[in-house]
């Protein structure tokens, strides 16, 4: 059982010894003790005043010295400031928190059981036209880092893609393709399939321009231009050759998204990102022409007079939706609707969390009262996990559109950067092969890029400042990363000194205060993981990583580990040691970030 259970099983056990009368669990407030005063539990003694007819100060004292006597195991002394009861817990409770935690792998993890509710959580969701920006990485290590965190507080956790692979956006690649191309493969050109295909996205954006250009120079107004130039006509005609089947627009559009699927799952390879379910548009599409007009048949929708179909949402204090255009071709909300059909077929969904930037907002406003009327249960309470825009500081590694970071070079240049970090800073991996120092690379790389865009709140906008993110002695990936191998490090020297860690350790001596500081933080790490559940929020998780890991340097600092004499204070030092190891590992793991064994 938890201390502050056990305390506040004996708190109400006091008030009724002392004052004859019932509390309630839910009025006991025990709080971490300030730093200016000493103990380590504070009671409010507040709430009792009514009951205990005292000033605060005697109430407390009445309870501290009930505690005291009560369970003395626990509370071995106390002191009372106004109305505040502050408790110093013995050592013996804090040892065997730390054998609890020592003997728990799974410390802070919730399992999944039979009941739990089924959570899929939607991210990455990329169109097919172009490769993965920076933005995407934003999307992908929050995607991930929320999977977990879900996973972690007990859920079912389903992870899933919808990839747009289809509309004007391909075509135009297409299009370009076949008339700049000469037949380009990846294999011909030894370039990675998205980006090949990115290439021909921004060929014919160039050539669309100089059409318009030159129609506007013959008097066109620019609106005219760009709906009369012969390019976009022609990717338009390839579009509806697609939607009608056309076996060889289909052919070439299969093969190039392909190209582009294979682009992709390097990348997420890379990044460490994964699904377990990839759902396409070209497949959900037409779902959602059915879904809208069977709403239309109950009503729920309306026609307009020419043909096309919109959702009245005045009612809910927004405007009136188009769900499908007077043609009858679908709009972007549609497949959205056809997607959520598809994902429920599939799985029994309790609640649906999209990870999408704010510029989406008000569309999955939107798609959560048309889900909720067309009968999803989990419609009205769905999560938009809407994100900032990341960029980097001006004039870094823009890609050839100019616009966008490129993720692909945006990780080899993180993972060369952590390369050339540990050759000039750290030397002490003399005796490290090749294979490993590239492992090493890659995993504080990876780890200085996730950490820097995890530890920021998710709605805010931010710059990733690569050289920021890689320093070891700030709030970044690598400082974590560098404390979690040192503490291996130790833990190997202890094991090859022959010193094990027992199961269950008895304290000889009084702990010092850092030591205790150190294992009420990490006893405090699994309120943090369901925090970071209940707010959705990975940024709580990285920051008690960084607060745990400085929290342990302090205490290296001060303390001496396999050069302390005392036996007893030795092992239980290289204990608490390995224990915030542990914490780091599962904690940097919730964020999908790799910790080292050696760095
Ligand atoms: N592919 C879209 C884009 O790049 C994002 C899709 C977001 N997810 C969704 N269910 N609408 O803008």
């Amino acid at each position: 059982m938890k201390i502050e259970n056990k305390i506040t099983t004996a708190v109400i056990h006091g008030i009724k010894t002392l004052y004859g009368q019932n509390v309630a669990p839910a009025t006991i407030q025990l709080q971490k003790t300030k730093k200016e005063f000493s103990g380590h539990l504070t009671l409010v003694v507040f709430p009792f005043l009514k009951i205990s007819h005292k000033k605060p100060e005697d109430t407390a004292t009445d309870l501290g010295t009930f505690l005291k006597t009560e369970i003395p195991s626990i509370v071995s002394e106390f002191n009372v400031v106004k109305g505040f009861l502050n408790l110093v817990i013995s050592s013996t409770s804090w040892t065997e928190i730390l054998s609890d935690i020592h003997n728990n792998d799974h410390f802070g993890l919730t399992a999944a059981s039979e009941q739990s509710p089924l959570v899929m959580i939607e991210y990455s969701s990329p169109n097919t036209n172009k490769p993965l920006h920076l933005g995407h990485v934003r999307n992908n290590l929050l995607g991930c880092a929320l999977a977990n965190i879900m996973s972690a507080n007990g859920n079912h956790v389903v992870k899933t893609n919808i990839v747009n692979d289809r509309g004007i956006h391909i075509c135009k690649s297409m299009l370009a393709w076949l008339k700049y191309g000469n037949g380009a493969t990846p294999e011909s050109t030894g370039i990675k399939g998205d980006h090949l295909i990115g290439d021909y996205y921004v060929a014919f954006d160039k050539h669309y321009k100089e059409q318009i250009k030159e129609l506007m120079s013959k008097g066109m107004s620019e609106e005219e231009a760009k709906n009369e130039a012969p390019l976009i006509k022609e990717a338009r005609e390839m579009l509806v050759k697609w939607e009608n089947n056309d076996p060889e627009v289909r052919a070439l559009w299969r093969k190039m998204n392909e190209w582009v699927y294979a682009g992709f799952d390097i990348t997420y390879k890379n990044l460490g990102v994964n699904f377990d379910k990839i759902y396409y548009e070209s497949d959900t599409y037409l779902e959602g022409k059915e879904k809208v007009l069977e709403g239309l048949e109950k009503g729920l929708f309306y026609r307009r007079e020419d043909g096309s179909v919109w959702a009245d949402l005045t009612k809910e204090g927004l405007d009136e939706k188009l769900l499908l255009r007077s043609d009858g071709t679908s709009v972007y909300m549609t497949q959205d609707i056809g997607t959520a059909k598809l994902r429920f077929r599939d799985f029994p969904i309790n609640k649906m969390i999209y990870v999408v930037g704010n510029e989406q907002n008000y569309h999955f406003q939107v798609l959560s009262i048309l889900l909720d009327k067309l009968g999803f249960e989990w419609g009205k309470d769905l999560v938009h996990f809407s994100y900032g825009m990341v960029e980097l500081p001006n004039g870094k590694m823009k890609s050839r559109e100019g616009t966008v970071v490129d993720a692909d070079d945006l990780v080899e240049e993180m993972i060369a950067g952590a390369r050339r970090m540990s050759e000039d800073k750290i030397n002490k991996l003399t005796n490290l092969s090749e294979e490993e120092a590239t492992e090493i690379a890659r995993i504080v790389g990876l780890g200085a890029l996730k950490y820097f865009i995890l530890k920021v709140d998710a709605r805010k906008n931010m710059l990733f400042n690569p050289a920021e993110s890689i320093d070891f002695n700030g709030n970044t990936g690598p400082f974590i990363q560098y404390t979690y191998a040192r503490i291996r490090s130790i833990l190997r020297k202890a094991a090859e000194a022959g010193i094990t860690i027992p199961d269950t350790f008895t304290a000889q001596a009084e702990l010092s205060e850092k030591e205790i500081g150190l294992i009420q933080m990490m006893a405090e790490f699994p309120a943090v993981v369901k925090q970071a559940g209940t707010d959705y929020n990975p940024s709580c998780i990285a920051n008690y990583c960084y607060d745990l890991v400085k929290e342990y340097n302090q205490f290296y600092h001060d303390f001496s580990i396999l050069r302390e004499e005392d036996e007893n204070k030795k092992t239980f030092r290289l204990m608490l040691s390995a224990e915030v190891s542990k914490i780091i590992h599962i904690g940097m793991g919730l964020l999908g970030i790799e910790v080292p064994e050696r760095m």
